[in-house]
């Protein structure tokens, strides 16, 4: 189960003023538990059952294993929403089917050399995730890698090996039929970043080897609780809350922070998530992400003595699972750690979270997200909390969640330079 810990943060936003402030805005989270008709072509991803319903796995398990049987990597092309969901799933559970190579992220030459280098000796297939098929990064990578693919494998086979996940109508989709490569509809009333919970996610992940099924357990589980808790008890609403509190008093940061770099890539989507639905209109609080222990010798020195712009919410996981002990030995060596002698790290990364945490509370609000169990029941619950929390959040800031006009700016520039 996923549990918002607020104790550290009372002394900035006192619990009677919080609840007093969730009482007060209970018809805002009941309009965010219903989904409003005003967004109802960004709202299915509110319902996890839309669009990851038992036959969409089905058929999603299927098409992962035909790929599995062909492919030893699966190369997914796609940038922003359209990768950092299933980015984060693959980094933070290591799971072991066929091998993910990233691409459609990036427009430099380096990196996506880098990639061809990588699919050398191996059976490759290959998804291009692009909702309108216009952005430049997935577009000129798909462009590359077809090529790279009729070259090694023939036009015929190529196209066997090509698999498209975009908007039905789109280009892409005719660009499908026409060379007969593998179609997947993106879910029409999603926005990129709130798609975790569908096909272009759960496809890569099924490839990866994640358990799908377990994932959307997950994720079912949480909007069970978050679409009928009342206001009192719902935490997703409580940190909505907080944030526009603290928006409220001046707060202009929130620092993602974690002592397990697996959710480095969650961070990447949870930045996505908050920047987009929230930073407009001259408004929003900036997202940004601390993977300790290291950042803390970096950031560390800000967060604790710098200016009382942010607030800190941790991720903290509480169970050790696979692979989570390593015991140091003892050591004849005069190296000066012998107070580690016979520790396991699980415990010197926690002792590390908690004095983080009991210094950084003396200075900012520190909220954590303590998750029983790092498995695929629960990144299923991460992804729709903060979904649903960001959709509430941004509904107490009195801003459109689920569009993202400040990012055409730079794109009519840069369209105008490469001559489109
Ligand atoms: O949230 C969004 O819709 C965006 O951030 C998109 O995910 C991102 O721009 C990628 O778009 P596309 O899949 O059309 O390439």
């Amino acid at each position: 189960m996923l549990k918002l810990n607020r104790s550290f943060a009372s002394a900035f936003v006192a619990e009677d003023e919080l609840v007093s402030y969730m009482d007060e805005r209970a018809d805002v989270l009941a309009r965010c538990q219903a989904g409003e008709d005003r967004y109802a072509d960004s709202l299915g991803w509110l319902s996890v059952d839309e669009w990851a319903s038992d036959a969409i796995l089905d058929r999603t398990c299927a098409l992962a294993e035909q790929i599995r049987s062909m492919a030893d990597t699966f190369v997914v092309i796609g940038v922003g929403g359209s990768n950092n969901g299933s980015r984060s799933v693959q980094a933070a559970l290591a799971p072991e089917g066929a091998r993910l190579v990233w691409a459609g992220n990036t427009l430099s030459a380096w990196e996506l050399n880098r990639v061809l280098d990588e699919l050398e000796g191996h059976d490759v297939v290959i998804d291009c995730i692009a909702k309108n098929f216009e952005t430049l990064e997935p577009g000129s990578s798909f462009r590359l890698l077809r090529q790279y693919l009729v070259e090694r494998y023939g036009r015929e086979e190529a196209a066997r090996r090509i698999v498209c996940t975009g908007t039905i109508g789109s280009p892409l989709e005719d660009l499908c039929r026409a060379e007969g490569y593998t179609f997947v509809p993106f879910a029409t009333n999603v926005g990129g970043r709130y798609t975790a919970l569908t096909e272009v996610h759960l496809l890569p992940m099924a490839v990866a080897g994640v358990d799908i099924r377990a994932l959307v357990a997950g994720a079912r589980t949480m909007e069970r609780l978050l679409r009928t808790a009342p206001a009192g008890e719902n935490s997703a609403f409580a940190y909505a809350s907080a944030r526009n509190m603290l928006w409220d008093r001046g707060y202009r940061v929130e620092l993602l922070s974690f002592f397990e770099p697996r959710f480095r890539w969650f961070s990447k989507w949870w930045e996505q998530l908050f920047a987009e639905s929230e930073g407009k209109d001259g408004r929003g609080i900036f997202p940004a992400a601390a993977e300790c222990s290291e950042e803390l010798h970096s950031l560390g020195q800000f967060v604790q003595d710098g200016t009382h712009i942010l607030f800190e919410t941790f991720l903290d996981v509480l169970e050790p699972g696979a692979g989570d002990s390593l015991v140091l030995g003892g050591t004849d060596v005069a190296d000066a750690f012998g107070y580690l002698d016979g520790k396991d790290f699980w415990d010197i990364n926690k002792a590390s979270f908690t004095a983080t945490r009991e210094a950084h509370a003396g200075m900012l609000p520190c909220f954590t997200l303590e998750l029983d169990r790092l498995d695929e029941e629960h990144m299923g619950m991460l992804f729709y909390w903060f979904a649903f929390a960001c959709y509430a959040s941004g509904e107490l800031l009195g801003v459109n969640p689920f569009d993202q006009p400040g990012v055409e700016a730079y794109k009519r520039l840069m369209f105008d330079a490469l001559g489109k």
